[in-house]
């Protein structure tokens, strides 16, 4: 069970008595986060992988430490295949420009992605001629849930990569990636997973997977922003050419020549975001003192109290799965209204927090829901039901006066 009171504590900013469901944008930072990060800049601020001074050791052991932190986290089998990235596009950035593309390679990719995780591959297509394949979520479309069958029939052997994200960031619709995993691998394929919705809410399981790459942010999970990761399977490691090169990311240089690093660090070229990292690392411990088990069990429940409650408001339109196919991310329109309309009344009359718009899903938005965009509601661990409760007061109030 859940201590969500005492949780509570470790935020402060919920003193304020906001109600924040814009957790699917970033999430809060917790006290200990921050408490972690200021330690480095007080205690031992240097360069990593440079020093031999104790300052510069001790930040090298804490920063080597977050990958090893990552990867239990994770369940991915060695630290080296977790690279220390800025966020998830980051990540998929350097999965999609550092593979080898050749014309008639293709990729599988939904209709449901996070533009971060569509836009890297629509640009291989323009760029190298590269064969791209959208599938489209299973009937009714607006569900957003993903079919297995559908990408039976469109990954063969000239597939190099499916590239899907585990949760949709707008209609919270989970996806089977385990089967969607085996389907590339007989063909020979590999498999990206955007796991930027994934990783903060549920035990996400590498090796369960058995994907080949996974990125995801630090941001949305209680780390500071600029931290995030991108899994590499160990040996696809030399497969991928870094998007950049230079300190920190070889083993040798003469004139002539350069060999990069066999591990990890070679993609991390220049000095990282270090207190940001250290951040990700306390975050990781944060959530695994809580429990993964624990958050999902929790926010289960406010899964569905946000869509029974928001389903029963007549002028209110929900998108997404039923409550057993998604997390607690609740995309809505009321009737006529503008969406950020919407989302600005809930600020300024209820104190509530919540994101309106596209949400970086544009193929989503205006070829599946058919609407300019849609406000989003998306809770947390530290939500409670008193406030899904306030929120969906207010949400009534707004459809009662001010929908026509
Ligand atoms: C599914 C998904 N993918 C990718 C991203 C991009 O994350 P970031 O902006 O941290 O790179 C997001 C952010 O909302 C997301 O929800």
């Amino acid at each position: 069970m859940l201590n969500v009171e005492g949780l509570r504590r470790d935020f402060p900013i919920l003193e304020t008595g906001i109600v924040y469901l814009d957790n699917a944008a970033s999430s809060l930072t917790p006290e200990p986060v921050l408490e972690k990060m200021l330690e480095f800049y007080r205690e031992y601020r240097a360069n990593v992988e440079r020093g031999v001074h104790r300052l510069s050791q001790k930040a090298s052991e804490e920063y080597e430490g977050v990958r090893k932190r990552v990867a239990e986290f994770l369940n991915a089998k060695t630290a080296f295949e977790i690279i220390l990235a800025r966020n998830t596009t980051e990540g998929i950035n350097i999965a999609a420009n550092g593979l080898k593309w050749s014309k008639g390679d293709k990729i599988v990719t939904s209709m449901i992605e996070h533009h971060s995780n569509f836009l890297p591959w629509l640009r291989l297509k323009n760029c190298c001629g590269v064969d791209l394949e959208i599938v489209k979520p299973k009937d009714p479309a607006v569900d957003g849930l993903l079919d297995p069958a559908d990408f039976e029939k469109v990954v063969d052997d000239r597939t190099k990569l499916v590239a899907i994200s585990h949760i949709s960031n707008v209609l919270g619709a989970i996806a089977p990636v385990r089967e969607i995993a085996e389907i590339a691998h007989e063909h020979g394929a590999y498999i990206l997973i955007d796991a930027a919705q994934s990783v903060p809410h549920m035990k996400v399981d590498i090796q369960n997977i058995r994907c080949d790459f996974l990125a995801f942010s630090g941001h949305k999970m209680c780390a500071p922003t600029g931290s995030g990761v991108l899994y590499i399977r160990e040996e696809l490691i030399d497969e991928v050419e870094p998007l950049y090169i230079g300190g920190g990311t070889i083993a040798d240089v003469s004139v002539d020549h350069y060999e990069l690093s066999p591990s990890s660090t070679r993609f991390e070229a220049g000095t990282p975001a270090i207190a940001e990292a250290i951040g990700l690392g306390a975050a990781t411990d944060y959530l695994r003192k809580i429990s993964m088990e624990n958050i999902e069990k929790h926010e289960e429940k406010l899964t569905k109290q946000m869509y029974e409650g928001l389903s029963e408001i007549s002028k209110v339109e929900v998108y997404g799965p039923k409550p057993r196919d998604r997390i607690a991310i609740m995309p809505f329109n009321v009737e006529n209204l503008n969406h950020h309309d919407v989302a600005l009344t809930l600020d300024v009359s209820a104190n509530i927090m919540v994101r309106s718009g596209h949400h970086c899903a544009l193929p989503l938005t205006k070829d599946i829901i058919r609407k300019p965009g849609t406000v989003r509601s998306s809770a947390y661990f530290y939500n409670t039901a008193d406030e899904i409760d306030r929120f969906l007061f207010a949400v009534r109030e707004i459809a009662s006066k001010l929908a026509k």
